[in-house]
């Protein structure tokens, strides 16, 4: 029956299909949009095009006309006994689709799309300029072009422009294309003269959402240099130079420009010993022994252009006073001493070189610098200071300033020397004093505990005793990422806290330590939750400071970030063994601090630790709680089971009629399975009608995934009698002995019974075979023998004719058929006259006969006319 009904449907379902296909809206419009039979698992798939993929529909219906899957690559074949179809493709393709469908009765039809996004890097990336080669020129604008070969699909894609490392620009499209295409993106710049040697690259990005790999799969372009030619600029430099007579002067005409520019210098003097030195952008006129004043121009040009600097050299004229002269500084630590007044010198070129010309010097450490001079024309050097004071030393170029452990935040030494002419040139040290901070530390402000997803917070960082505040970078971190600078450019005199960026008029400035306090605002998010915030102090001291830059870091400050709970995995239809417990379902939340969960049925608190019974499948409701918030989900659940049989032991049944073994043998287990019939360890079909041959022990067995049953089911299949052998007739040949036998099939085993009028008779029973002898048959043993087999189904009767042979047996032997039919015609005239005559008809009865057998014919003697037969008597005689 069950494959008789298959068959019959699957035209029409094959139709429905069809149908579905063709009349996409007008299927769907059938299954009601409140019923969602269908969950696809996953249900949202973003594949690389050409990768295999493999989708599970599964669904809550037990019963069901049959479920699967239909898509570009084919249909997968009905299957009406699971509750999931899986779909595979070996490579997802462009075009590829797939929808998977239920038929839940004749007429109520559902669907479910697959959303399906494939996707493709690009075969390459390149970036160029567009319309133009070779170097830019500054202030120009241009255009960059990235060409992205085959990708797909086109709305996931974010072109990413980047300068070196840092983010220029993006490009999204929102032409909605699956299929490969080639993109083009242009980038507009318009350079500066710092964007010389800059790189360009672009990268191509695919968003595919949360579905999507992560991180995103990009292709980024080789980096593009650029060269950006610019007009030549000078430098900053003095234009006026003031020296006295007869020194050395230099001239600084430095610039910059790209191409390198050419320089050029013109005067308006007849003096001759110059000399020209070039050092990169640095371009420097040494002269020497300057007597006269004068115009030095410097012209520098490349081909973007050419600007002109003046430069005048100032010859001061001899003062006829000799300055005053100090012959012994004191060098004292703490006694500063001060130049004469009188003696303090005017601007002018040094005759004398400090090496090195300024000086970084942590707190503490030793320092140590030379003044040297070139001039002849001097009576003594010296330096003068707090610290390393060297006195007036006569008659030599190199005077040294040394101290052991620098510590004088103020210090200010200078070198002087005293010239034949009592000119005092002095040239004074720059020193820098630096210290890093004795402590630092972060600590949030007005706040403990952990934070809040969402709200404002402020961390600080205090550092201790640092110098000098105005090359002090705070930098702040998240992990090891940088996330803020906080500069000091302002010169600050006294210790201050300072959490905001201050003004500070430059009456502050001071060099000596103080302590600082930085702030940062930070909003944290979930995502921070156990983050790490650093701060670090670093001493930007210039080029002559020490690299890489003093740092000192604070120990990290671990942040906790409480937030609500949401929930990340959480299967919406679950399956669940029975007696396991709400608690058993996994599911992932994401909340800080750790939810918890509560389950709801119908609005009442379900015990989660309660163990499930079969009755217990139904639609819950979680709710994940934490003191920040709380979120809910209704979950389906569905509680399974071992099959177990519901079958009697014995099933009876008449042969050939309609049969309910489905229906009396049946299983209970969640999810249902099919029984499998077995007899004689020989796989069978169930049979559609029960005929004699499918009597027999069965063997039922079926299993699910939470275990197997089997089940004996023993069929008996009942039928009436039948005669081994048809109606017969036995010639008596004289004097023998005659046995008749008799024998029927049947279930149960048929009764049979003898049913004859003579005497000389015995029965007798050998197993099913009843048998009559007639010992010494004579011709009254002549007659209709009937043989009567019964059982509760049915009855049937057999008739052997004894017919006596009186020595022309041959002759008679055509005699026989006439005999039987006449004998026949006979029983039954006689018979419906004695029914209206009753009563005056004589019966022959044997003894053994019984004659209340419902099936019993009546006994009557073979009529005397019988044709051929001369016995009067019309028995047949015994042959002796
Ligand atoms: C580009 O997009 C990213 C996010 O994808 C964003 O963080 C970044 O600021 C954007 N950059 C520009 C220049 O728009
Ligand atoms: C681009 O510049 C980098 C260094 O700035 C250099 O290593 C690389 O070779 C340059 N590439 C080209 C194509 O000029
Ligand atoms: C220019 O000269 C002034 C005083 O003469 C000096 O203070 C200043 O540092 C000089 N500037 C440069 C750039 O040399
Ligand atoms: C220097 O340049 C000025 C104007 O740019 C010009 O008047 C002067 O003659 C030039 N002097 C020399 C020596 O080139
Ligand atoms: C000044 O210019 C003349 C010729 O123009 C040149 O010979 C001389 O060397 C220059 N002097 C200096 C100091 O540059
Ligand atoms: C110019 O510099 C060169 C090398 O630095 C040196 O040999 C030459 O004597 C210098 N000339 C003058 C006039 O200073
Ligand atoms: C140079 O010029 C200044 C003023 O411009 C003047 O005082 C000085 O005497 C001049 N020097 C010579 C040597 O001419
Ligand atoms: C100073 O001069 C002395 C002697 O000439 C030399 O040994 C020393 O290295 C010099 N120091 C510096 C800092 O140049
Ligand atoms: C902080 O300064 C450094 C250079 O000192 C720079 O590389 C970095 O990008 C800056 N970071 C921020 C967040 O401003
Ligand atoms: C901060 O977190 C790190 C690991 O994330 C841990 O090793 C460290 O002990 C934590 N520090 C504090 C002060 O909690």
């Amino acid at each position: 029956m069950e494959c008789q009904r298959t068959t019959m449907l699957s035209p029409q379902r094959m139709l429905g299909l069809l149908m579905l296909i063709l009349l996409h809206g007008a299927a769907d419009g059938a299954c009601p949009p409140d019923i969602n039979p269908l969950t696809l698992e996953p249900p949202v798939v973003v594949v690389r095009h050409g990768d295999p993929l493999e989708v599970n529909c599964s669904t809550l219906f037990n019963t069901h006309l049959g479920m699967h899957w239909v898509s570009t690559e084919g249909k997968t074949s009905l299957e009406e006994d699971r509750q999931f179809v899986t779909w595979n493709v070996a490579g997802v393709d462009w075009g590829t689709q797939a929808q998977c469908n239920i038929k839940l009765n004749g007429s109520l039809q559902c669907s479910q799309d697959l959303t399906l996004t494939v996707y493709k890097t690009p075969d390459s990336v390149s970036i160029s300029v567009l319309s133009h080669s070779g170097p830019m020129v500054e202030g120009t604008e241009y255009q960059l072009q990235c060409d992205i070969q085959n990708i797909a699909p086109l709305q996931n894609l974010v072109v990413k422009w980047y300068k070196g490392n840092e983010p220029v620009g993006n490009v999204t499209y929102s032409n909605i294309i699956k299929t490969p295409v080639n993109v083009s993106a242009t980038l507009m710049i318009t350079p500066s003269r710092d964007d010389d040697g800059a790189q360009y690259r672009c990268g191509a990005e695919l968003d595919l959402g949360p579905e999507g790999p992560q991180p995103h799969p990009t292709v980024t372009s080789e980096p593009l240099n650029i060269t950006v030619h610019y007009a030549p600029k000078f430098l900053p430099g003095n234009d006026t130079v003031v020296v006295s007579a007869g020194s050395d002067v230099s001239l600084d005409c430095s610039a910059e420009g790209n191409p390198p520019p050419e320089l050029k210098w013109t005067n308006n003097t007849a003096e001759g010993n110059a000399n020209e030195t070039t050092v990169g952008p640095l371009r420097t006129l040494s002269i020497s022994r300057v007597t006269a004043n004068a115009t030095y121009n410097c012209t520098v040009t490349n081909r973007l252009g050419s600007i002109t600097k003046q430069m005048h050299v100032l010859v001061e004229v001899p003062p006829q006073q000799q300055p005053t002269m100090f012959p012994t500084l004191p060098t004292t630590p703490g006694a500063t001493t001060t130049l004469p007044a009188a003696a303090k010198p005017k601007v002018v070129t040094s005759p004398l070189e400090l090496n090195p010309p300024r000086v970084v010097v942590r707190y503490g450490d030793s320092v140590s610098v030379n003044c040297t001079t070139s001039s002849t024309v001097h009576e003594g050097m010296g330096w003068e200071a707090t610290y390393g004071g060297t006195g007036f030393e006569q008659d030599v170029n190199i005077v040294t300033w040394t101290v052991d452990h620098l510590t004088d935040w103020t210090i200010e030494p200078k070198c002087y020397m005293t010239l034949t002419n009592s000119d005092q040139p002095i040239e004074v040290l720059p020193v820098i004093l630096y210290k890093t901070p004795d402590s630092i530390s972060i600590s949030p402000l007005s706040h403990s505990g952990p934070m809040v997803e969402g709200t404002v917070y402020q961390l600080q960082c205090d550092m201790q005793n640092i110098a000098p505040l105005q090359n002090l970078v705070v930098k702040w971190y998240k992990g090891n990422e940088p996330v803020d600078n906080v500069t000091y450019s302002n010169i600050i005199k006294t210790p201050v806290n300072v959490s905001a960026p201050l003004m500070i008029t430059p009456s502050n400035i001071s060099k000596t330590p103080v302590n600082v306090s930085a702030t940062l605002m930070i909003t944290p998010s979930r995502d921070d939750d156990g983050a790490q915030y650093r701060c670090g102090a670093e001493l930007d001291l210039g080029p002559e400071g020490p690299q890489p830059h003093p740092s000192v870091t604070s120990e990290p400050l671990n942040i906790t970030v409480h937030y609500k709970p949401v929930i990340e995995r959480l299967n919406l239809h679950s399956h669940v063994n029975e007696s396991s417990t709400l608690d058993m379902i996994l599911y992932t939340v994401n909340g800080n601090p750790p939810p918890n969960a509560v389950w709801y049925q119908e609005g009442r608190q379900v015990n989660a630790s309660a163990p499930l019974a079969r009755s217990d499948s139904g639609q819950y409701v979680i709710t994940i709680t934490n003191d920040i918030g709380s979120t809910n989900s209704t979950v389906h659940i569905t509680v399974e089971y071992a099959p177990k049989f519901t079958c009697p032991d014995q099933y009876i049944f008449k042969e050939n009629e309609n049969h309910n073994l489905l229906v009396t043998c049946t299983v209970d287990g969640n999810p249902s399975s099919k029984i499998t019939w077995y007899k004689a360890q020989q796989k069978v079909d169930i049979p559609q009608s029960l005929t004699r041959e499918n009597r027999g022990e069965y063997t039922l067995v079926t299993n699910n995934k939470h275990g197997q049953a089997s089940h004996t089911l023993v069929i008996d299949v009942l039928y009436a009698p039948e005669f081994l052998l048809g109606n017969d007739t036995v010639i008596l040949s004289g004097d023998s002995d005659v046995s008749l036998n008799c024998s029927a099939e049947g279930n149960p085993p048929p009764e049979i019974n003898w049913t004859f009028a003579a005497g000389n008779v015995m029965v007798s029973n050998e197993g099913r075979q009843r048998t009559v002898r007639i010992t010494r048959a004579t011709s009254t043993n002549a007659g209709i023998y009937i043989c009567t087999a019964t059982n509760r189904v049915g009855t049937a009767t057999r008739t052997t004719t004894v017919i006596p042979m009186k020595g022309y047996s041959t002759i008679m032997i055509w005699w026989i058929p006439v005999v039987i039919l006449v004998t026949f015609v006979l029983i039954v005239v006689l018979y419906c006259r004695w029914r209206k005559r009753h009563g005056h008809y004589h019966f022959i009865t044997n003894n053994n006969t019984e004659v209340n057998q419902p099936n019993n014919v009546p006994m009557m003697p073979l009529p005397t006319t019988v044709v051929g037969n001369p016995d009067p008597g019309g028995y047949p005689t015994k042959k002796v």
